[in-house]
């Protein structure tokens, strides 16, 4: 089996711990860091003593005049592992923004707009050629796309177009026997927006009074299901929206 799966973002949050989950399941990991090489190398070494092959690459998904040479990169690290191609690609890497609609900046926009629907795009995109036929891609989205919380209408604006864009995927990409689909965490205590659903006790307890199962997220809750969505009995599933979030306003 090709084994190999891309996860960007993968130095911290969601993206370390899907690499984690993977490679307990089995899969050798490639995964990106934008700033932070000293946390993508522990996460190498933790992937490493679970007796899985990993590389870490460094990527800024905003930027999208890396992504040429950053293929070339993959291609080097799987030529390195006698592989010619990548199981799966998953779309992770992204920062938020906490920001009312009426004020939002124009410059806000466009950086969103960058990391969260433009990168998935031509990332995936350009990694087409390095992507097996009956391969993988998984988008992640966000709950902020299905329901709505004041200060994210661009961040959640931007997840549900990577929704839209997943549907087409799916459908152009099917040809090549390739699935694929966009996974909806909640709201999870990671470092992300600031680390407040982790660290602000306030926003911690509303987030779980609106959660079914009564508790925010976790990274592990997001990383079993990343692991499971990419096993390989669950190839049929293609085109969906996946949400992993307890049940957050049902
Ligand atoms: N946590 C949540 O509540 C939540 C809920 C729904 C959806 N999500 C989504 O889940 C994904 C991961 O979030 P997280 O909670 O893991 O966040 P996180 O803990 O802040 O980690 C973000 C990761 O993305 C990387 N990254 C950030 N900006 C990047 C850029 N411009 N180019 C390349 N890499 C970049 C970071 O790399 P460095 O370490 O090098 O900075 C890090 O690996 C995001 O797409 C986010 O929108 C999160």
């Amino acid at each position: 089996m090709n084994k190999i799966v891309l996860i960007t973002g993968g130095s911290r949050g969601l993206g370390k711990n899907m690499a984690l989950h993977l490679a307990r399941a089995g899969r050798d990991v490639i995964l990106t860091y934008r700033e932070r090489s000293d946390e993508a190398a522990k996460v190498v070494e933790a992937i490493e003593a679970l007796g899985a092959r990993a590389a870490a690459l460094p990527l800024d998904v905003a930027n999208s005049a890396q992504f040429a040479g950053f293929a070339d990169a993959v291609a080097q690290v799987l030529a390195g592992w006698q592989c010619s191609s990548l199981y799966a690609l998953v779309n992770n890497a992204g920062t938020g923004l906490h920001a009312p609609f009426a004020s939002t900046q124009e410059d806000q926009l466009d950086q969103l707009y960058r990391i969260h629907l433009k990168a998935p795009y031509l990332l995936s995109q350009m990694l087409l050629p390095l992507l097996a036929d009956g391969g993988r891609i998984l988008n992640i989205s966000s709950g902020l796309a299905r329901f709505s919380v004041p200060g994210a209408s661009a961040y959640a604006a931007m997840k549900g177009a990577v929704e839209v864009l997943t549907r087409y995927q799916a459908k152009e990409l099917g040809g090549r026997n390739i699935s694929v689909n966009v996974l909806a965490p909640g709201a999870i205590e990671t470092d992300f927006g600031g680390g407040r659903v982790r660290d602000d006790a306030a926003m911690n307890a509303f987030v779980a009074s609106n959660t079914a199962l009564g508790r925010a997220g976790l990274p592990d809750d997001i990383g079993a299901v990343v692991a499971s969505l990419l096993a390989e009995g669950n190839h049929w599933i293609t085109g969906q929206r996946i949400e992993a979030s307890g049940g957050m306003y049902l």
